[in-house]
Parts: structure tokens; C-alpha cells; sequence
């Protein structure tokens, strides 16, 4: 209990796109009975252009392991399981060298570090779906099953892997645990903003100078990562929108640069922070192209179990192919919008849920590359 307090005081939120606060998980998970409770940790890593929960395993496996570990001790869960992508062999490989490391050490086993605990862990490879990085889909494909998104309640910290209850967490959320217990909960508390606490490795992609990962407190402007840490397009050209938080993140023009990386203020803004990975395009990148991107991913990757997303997303390509074609341009732009508003708010998860904000943002913030072919044409 004293651990759930310390993760909760510290303000640590979850990394893996929903920024839940870790420690209410963790509270929730121990305050439920069990006869056995899991911690899993997702790796799936999906977004575009990230790679912070690679470096971190590949890098310092010990601090994820250290983390699950603690998390297993906090709320009485004794098996943890690290759910990775199939793209990442190396990761896999350093992990389970890693795990046997700390089983040879007796950090992991019947006692860790001859403490009453128990807590053992198992590495376990995906198959490459998208989706199976969402928790519920994770927990399926976890038990050998295809991946599909469940309905919630019950939630997985209740009723989670083969139903017991289940702390269901990030690779760098876990791995940020150790530190807080080291330092404490106030010095971690003490980076960032607002409610936005702590550090994120902020992962800058796409058409870039610097692309790389940077780590840094909450806080910092758009503008200032993209120009100052990222130094413009790798072309020269101007920066034309920047894609915040995977492909189901909101296309930002330069105008909302002012907006300091904080998950309450992306959300202002009809954005999301995800797992802060930042693609970059410069002036020649055409908005409508990236939309009907979104809704074709969204199309290849649903999970097919609600109709908004499922039939939704193909009638969005469709619709988005009939403005390309110059056939009535303002009554299907109108068609995408409403769309798009019924898959936000009727599909069960957030892959169909959030495919409109790239969708939106694009029509919103770059309206002159959804005009007609003339129009668009003359305007080049
Ligand atoms: C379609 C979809 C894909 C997701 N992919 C990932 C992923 O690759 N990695 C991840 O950590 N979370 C992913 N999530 C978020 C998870 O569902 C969940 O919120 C997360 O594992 C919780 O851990 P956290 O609280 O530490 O962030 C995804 C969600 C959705 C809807
Ligand atoms: S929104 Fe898409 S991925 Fe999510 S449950 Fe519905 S069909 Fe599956």
C-alpha cells in the first residue's frame, strides 16, 4: 500500500497513450481479490515513428524488470508477462537474457531478493496487429487468442489476463518506477506541468534534421521541439503540420505551436500526446493523402467487433476517393464530418474513436487541400 501511494503521489501517468494515472491502476488492482493477479507490461509499441520502450529494453532491461517486479510486490500479483512486437527481435532477445539474469540473481523467484515476495516474468511475442496494443486485444492474444478488442466493464484490473485481476501498464511507465522509489515521490513530482508530472521521452520523426529521442520534463512548447530540438525539415522547406501521437494523433499546423507538450493541453486543442512520438512534413505533404490514410489504416487494422469502426473507416476512404474524384466535394466532405463524428463517439475503442482526429485535423487546419482539383491545382 505504502509503494501505491508513493506511485500515486508522484503524478506518473501511463505512457502508452491514455495518460491514466498509474497509481489509481495499481490501487485498484491490489484493492481487488485474487487468487492469482498479473502485471503485464505492453510493448507493442505501434505508434509511428516511436521507439522509446525499444531503447529502454534493449538498453536497461533491468529497470522494466525492476519495475514489473515492484508493481508485482505493490499489488499482490506474483506473474508478470512482457507482451513485445514481433519487429523488435533484438528487444526480445535482451529481455529474456535479461529475465534469466535476474532469476540466476534471485531478483526474480519464489523470494525476490529473499524478501517473503514472489514474483517471476515471461517474455511473449505479437504478431504484428496494430490493435493488439490496445489492453483488452492485448489480454486476448496474451491468451492465444485472436486479438480482439473486449468491452469494458469488466476492466482488466478487475477481470484481466484469463480473468484474474491485472495491472496493465507501458513499458516506460514501469520504468519509471524505480526511480520514484529511489528518489521519492516529490522529486518526480517536481518535473513538468499542470497535472503532466514527470518526464517524457519525446520521439521525433519523420521529415526532420535531428531525428532522435528526446527526453525532457512536460512542458516544453510545440515549437520549441520541433525547431529548437528537432531543427526544422531534414528538406529545409517549411514545416507544414506535425502528427502528435501515432497515426490515430491530430495533424497540428505551425499556428498551434504555442502548445506546451501536456496532455490536458493537446486535448484542448483536439490533439493527443499518445506515446510522444512527433512525425514532421514539410510544405509539399498533401492533407487530404494523410486523411485517407488514416481511415485506410483504420480500415486494415480494426479488429472488425463494432460497425462504426469497422464499416465506418471503408466508408471513409470511399467518401474521401469521391472529393479526390471532384464528385460532389462539398456534400462528401460533409459526409466525412458526420462520419467522423460517429466514429468518434460510437466506436467501443480508441483505434475507430480517435481515426477522426487526423481526419478532423486535417479538414480543420489545411481546408485548401480538400478543395476541388481545380481549385487545388490553381492554389499550386
Ligand atoms: C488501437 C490501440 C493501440 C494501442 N497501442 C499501444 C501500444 O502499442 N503500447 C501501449 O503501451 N499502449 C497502447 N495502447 C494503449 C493501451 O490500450 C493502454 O492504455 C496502455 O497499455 C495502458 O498502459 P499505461 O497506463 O501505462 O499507458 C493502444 C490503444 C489502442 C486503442
Ligand atoms: S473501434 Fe475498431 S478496433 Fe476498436 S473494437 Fe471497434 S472494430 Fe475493434
Amino acid at each position: 500500500a505504502d509503494i501505491v501511494a508513493q506511485v500515486t503521489e508522484s503524478g506518473l501517468r501511463g505512457r502508452g497513450g491514455a495518460g491514466f494515472p498509474t497509481g489509481i491502476k495499481w490501487k485498484t488492482v491490489l484493492d481487488t481479490a485474487g487468487d492469482r493477479k498479473y502485471i503485464v507490461c505492453n510493448a507493442d509499441e505501434g505508434d509511428s515513428g516511436t521507439f522509446a520502450d525499444r531503447m529502454i529494453m534493449e538498453g536497461d532491461p533491468f529497470v522494466l524488470i525492476e519495475g514489473m517486479t515492484i508493481a508485482g510486490i505493490a499489488t499482490g500479483a506474483t506473474k508478470g508477462f512482457v507482451y513485445v512486437r514481433s519487429e523488435y527481435p533484438h528487444a526480445v532477445a535482451v529481455m529474456n537474457k535479461a529475465v534469466e539474469v535476474a532469476r540466476k540473481a534471485g531478483v526474480l523467484g519464489a523470494s525476490v531478493l529473499g524478501s517473503p515476495y514472489a514474483f517471476d516474468m515471461e517474455i511473449r511475442v505479437g504478431a504484428g496487429a496494430y490493435v493488439c496494443g490496445e489492453e483488452t486485444a492485448l489480454l486476448d492474444s496474451l491468451e492465444g487468442k485472436r486479438g480482439m478488442v473486449r468491452a469494458k466493464p469488466p476492466l482488466p484490473a478487475h477481470k484481466g489476463l484469463f480473468g484474474k485481476p491485472t495491472v496493465i501498464n507501458n513499458v516506460i511507465s514501469l520504468a519509471s518506477v524505480p526511480v520514484i522509489m529511489d528518489k521519492g515521490a516529490a522529486f518526480y513530482k517536481d518535473f513538468g506541468m499542470g497535472r503532466s508530472r514527470g518526464t517524457i521521452p519525446i520521439q521525433i520523426a519523420g521529415n526532420v534534421k535531428y531525428a532522435g529521442l528526446f527526453e525532457a520534463a512536460f512542458g516544453m512548447t510545440l515549437g520549441e521541439i520541433i525547431d529548437d530540438i528537432g531543427g526544422g525539415t531534414a528538406t529545409g522547406r517549411p514545416v507544414k503540420a506535425v502528427q502528435v501521437g501515432g497515426p490515430l494523433g491530430a495533424y497540428f499546423p505551425r499556428a498551434l505551436f504555442d502548445t506546451p507538450f501536456d496532455y490536458e493541453a493537446f486535448a484542448a486543442k483536439d490533439g493527443l500526446i499518445g506515446h510522444a512520438g512527433i512525425v514532421v512534413f514539410d510544405d509539399t505533404a498533401d492533407m487530404l493523402k494523410q486523411a485517407r490514410f488514416a481511415m485506410e489504416f483504420c480500415a486494415i487494422e480494426s479488429c472488425g467487433k463494432c460497425t462504426p469502426c469497422r464499416i465506418g473507416s471503408t466508408r471513409g476512404v470511399e467518401t474521401i476517393d469521391r472529393i479526390v474524384a471532384g464528385i460532389e466535394p462539398e456534400k462528401n466532405l460533409a459526409l466525412v464530418t458526420d462520419l467522423c463524428n460517429t466514429m468518434k463517439f460510437g466506436s467501443l475503442c480508441a483505434l475507430g474513436g480517435f481515426t477522426p482526429y487526423p481526419v478532423m485535423s486535417s479538414i480543420t487546419h489545411f481546408p485548401d487541400d480538400f478543395k476541388p482539383a481545380p481549385v487545388r491545382v490553381a492554389a499550386e
